[in-house]
């Protein structure tokens, strides 16, 4: 499901309506919103209106997607100036990348943040996409050194969902209105290839909803059924870009080639890819994050790239933490979301619960005002939701607005949408 930013109706004649919509109006077809008047608020897609919205519903999503804070383009230095002009051009180099990387201080970093968001706005539009994540078994078999999943941890209670309970979770989520759901577990193969293909067509049976397969390295065949079986995306991170790195933090022969190797043939069989890396891991250089740009760059569709979280039983656990430290992730977070939206304009880039987790309830309103256009809620039934503990606190928080006001619109939704408005016009024709 997808929110739109609210307009507000400045005149209305006939079926149509004039809106004042993110800094410009629009004329928006009226059938499908009833009983509208001028001041109202309404939420439309593209030309279409949607639903009535009250104002403080309104601007609490303005606030959220708009900022407030005016940049003086003059003030900016001249070489962040060419920069953003090869954005727009499409022909950053890896030069620019690394100034951008490098940016300090806070009127560049308020530039670069604005920037972002103004692409996000000028080519995805007025709309945010949001995904559900059901997380649905914490066994796994690595032994990453990050990860408070890792099959080493004896202290972590697991639990593995029935395929019943995961189809149920995730059709009372359609039912309300997610049309994009991810399906996450540690690497855990006591669900075989066909087992997960079973999961996906079963949803799939019922339902016209996007499923995004996360469930780690395991190989062609596995992912060939997962496609043939409906699923459309995966969400399969590289973790780093820097084979050595990578090789430490991944025992058991486990190594970064066969990782890409994961995201190439996923790429050849089709799948929307959802992929990114750590920010913050020990021994992590500025070279690395910099390669991180550039491999994300290759292969994704839709971004997920998070702060390092330091967790309990895992060899990591002691790795500095400090207020400094958290501060820099959170602000180092931010810039890669803003330096991804310039490098990769189309890319769907999602605020991860790991940067929440860090920069508190402010969190996901900054990470939308510097370029991400996406949300992920967690999906997972209750009881199970604490023992998927990747990392320890991890924040949740109230979706109330999102779910109230959610609308189904992306590319591949929008479909849907138009049969529902040729419902309601074939509705309204037989009325009148
Ligand atoms: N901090 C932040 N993110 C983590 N992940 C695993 N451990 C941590 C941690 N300690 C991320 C990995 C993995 C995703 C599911 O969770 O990047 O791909």
């Amino acid at each position: 499901m997808c929110l739109t930013i609210p307009g507000k109706i400045i005149s209305i004649n006939n079926q149509t309506a004039r809106v004042s919509l993110g800094g410009e109006t629009r004329d928006v077809f009226m059938g499908t919103v009833k009983g509208a008047k001028i001041g109202d608020w309404i939420l439309a897609t593209g030309n279409i209106g949607v639903r009535k919205i009250n104002a403080r519903d309104a601007r609490e999503i303005i606030s959220l997607l708009e900022d407030s804070k005016q940049i003086n383009k003059n003030k900016i230095d001249l070489k962040l100036n060419d920069i953003f002009r090869r954005a727009w051009d499409r022909r950053l180099t890896k030069d620019d990348l690394l100034y951008l990387l490098r940016l300090q201080e806070d009127e560049d970093l308020a530039a670069l943040y604005s920037e972002a968001n103004v692409m996000r706005k000028t080519i995805l539009k007025d709309f945010i996409c949001i995904h559900g994540i059901i997380e649905f078994s914490n066994y796994c078999q690595n032994d990453c050194a990050y990860c408070g999943l890792r099959s080493a941890n004896r202290h972590l209670k697991r639990y593995r969902m029935t395929i019943n309970e995961i189809t149920a979770a995730a059709g009372k989520a359609i039912q309300r209105g997610y049309k994009l759901l991810v399906l996450q577990s540690g690497e855990d193969f006591f669900y075989s290839d066909d087992a997960l293909a079973e999961i996906v067509r079963k949803i799939k049976e019922k339902n016209r909803v996007f499923i995004f397969m996360s469930v780690g390295e395991r190989g062609y065949e596995c992912y060939k059924k997962l496609k043939a079986a409906g699923a459309s995306g995966v969400l399969f991170r590289y973790e780093t870009s820097n084979p050595r790195l990578f090789k430490k933090l991944h025992p058991r022969g486990k190594n970064l080639a066969r990782r890409l190797e994961h995201l190439k043939f996923m790429k050849e069989l089709g799948f929307f890819i959802a992929t990114g890396s750590l920010i913050g891991l020990p021994g992590q250089t500025e070279k690395d994050l910099l390669n991180d740009l550039l491999t994300t760059k290759k292969y994704a569709n839709m971004v997920s790239m998070g702060p390092f979280i330091p967790t309990a039983d895992t060899p990591l656990a002691k790795s500095p933490h400090t207020e400094e430290i958290k501060n820099w992730k959170v602000r180092m977070n931010l810039k890669m979301i803003a330096i991804l939206r310039l490098l990769i304009p189309e890319a769907r880039i999602p605020v991860v619960t790991a940067l929440e987790t860090l920069a508190g309830e402010d969190g996901r309103k900054q990470a939308l005002h510097a370029g991400a256009n996406s949300l992920m809620f967690n999906l997972t039934p209750a009881k199970y939701r604490p023992l998927y503990k990747i990392y320890g606190n991890k924040f949740y928080q109230k979706e109330n607005i999102w779910e109230k006001y959610g609308l189904f619109k992306y590319e591949e939704s929008y479909k849907m949408l138009e049969e529902r408005m040729a419902k309601e016009l074939e509705r309204n024709e037989k009325q009148n």
